[in-house]
């Protein structure tokens, strides 16, 4: 039998993000229920250039929403994300993104999937490193993730009262080892953001420099998966939905944004154009609060 209902598709795509399934879920059921077809895009943009498609059942997204991941598979590709998504428009298909990623650098959104999840689980595992490295007196190195943006180290830099953290839209090294040396540091937590270097060497270079003991630890993948917060599943599912509503209202081109708490949407080209202020005032909280600690 010919199925003549409307179909939209679902990929995601880049880094995965906890929450990307909760927003698979968000958008099928959603678009389901405005009476779409719904496909799976396997893979990300690899899987859309290989025609890896297949039709999305019910069955596909019970028991998702708690599960790090994405059951749809993903890659890389994100200078061929941005024109992809404009081409299709281009073409009169309908492309609505959402963002999600752990890093939280979409300067379109203060909110992205899968950073509350990410940066809780960094948090907890700083403290469980914190705690034996305060018992031996020793400086714990900790790399977390951001290629590109400190935003994990600095929310960890607070939240684990690090005695400093060294972030990609920040500091240089030899200021970092000036900061370090200025307050007399001997032990405790500092945080990297995976974009700075590689904590072992900047164990290496502290332990040389200030002559104290330290060890790097590196937090890797176990920041990026986990079963999602609570508030990655709501807003996931949440943008999932909205992003099938904007389909069906007929936006073409257009990107789902939480601003000041609400979600709302922008077009992709202002989307693109828009940058993320580095929040400096919790920045120099971080200073401030590890003065004391
Ligand atoms: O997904 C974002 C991110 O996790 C960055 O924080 C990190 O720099 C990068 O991806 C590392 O991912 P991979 O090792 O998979 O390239």
């Amino acid at each position: 039998m010919t199925d003549n209902r409307p179909t939209i598709a679902i990929m995601t795509s880049g880094g995965d993000a906890p929450g990307m399934n909760a927003a698979i879920q968000g958008a099928y059921c959603n678009a389901s229920e405005l009476g779409y077809r719904v496909l799976g895009i396997r893979n990300g943009f690899t899987g859309l250039l290989e025609g890896d498609l297949f039709q999305l059942q019910d069955g596909d997204v019970k028991n998702i929403i708690q599960i790090g991941g994405t059951i749809l598979g993903t890659s890389r590709c994100e200078e061929f994300q941005k024109e992809t998504a404009q081409k299709l428009a281009g073409h009169g298909i309908g492309v609505v993104g959402i963002p999600a990623t752990i890093d939280l650098d979409i300067g379109c959104s203060d909110y992205t999937i899968g950073f509350d999840t990410a940066v809780n689980s960094a948090m907890e595992s700083i403290d469980k490193i914190r705690d034996t490295s305060r018992a031996h007196s020793c400086c714990s190195v900790i790399e977390v993730m951001g290629r590109h943006a400190g935003y994990i180290a600095l929310w960890c830099g607070i939240a684990n009262t690090a005695k400093t953290i060294l972030v990609p839209e920040k500091q240089e090294m030899d200021s970092f080892m000036e900061h370090l040396k200025s307050i007399q540091f001997t032990d405790g937590t500092v945080i990297v953001a995976e974009g700075c270097g590689k904590a072992e060497e900047i164990a290496q270079k502290i332990q040389e420099s200030l002559n104290i003991h330290t060890r790097a630890n590196v937090l890797g993948f176990l920041q990026r998966g986990g079963s999602p917060t609570c508030k990655d599943r709501l807003y996931g599912c949440m943008m999932g939905a909205y992003a099938a509503d904007l389909i069906h209202s007929g936006k073409r081109c257009h990107v789902v944004v939480s601003q000041n708490g609400e979600v709302s949407h922008i077009e992709i080209t202002e989307a693109l154009s828009m940058t993320k202020p580095f929040p400096d005032y919790l920045y120099h909280l971080n200073q401030v609060i590890s003065k004391c600690n």
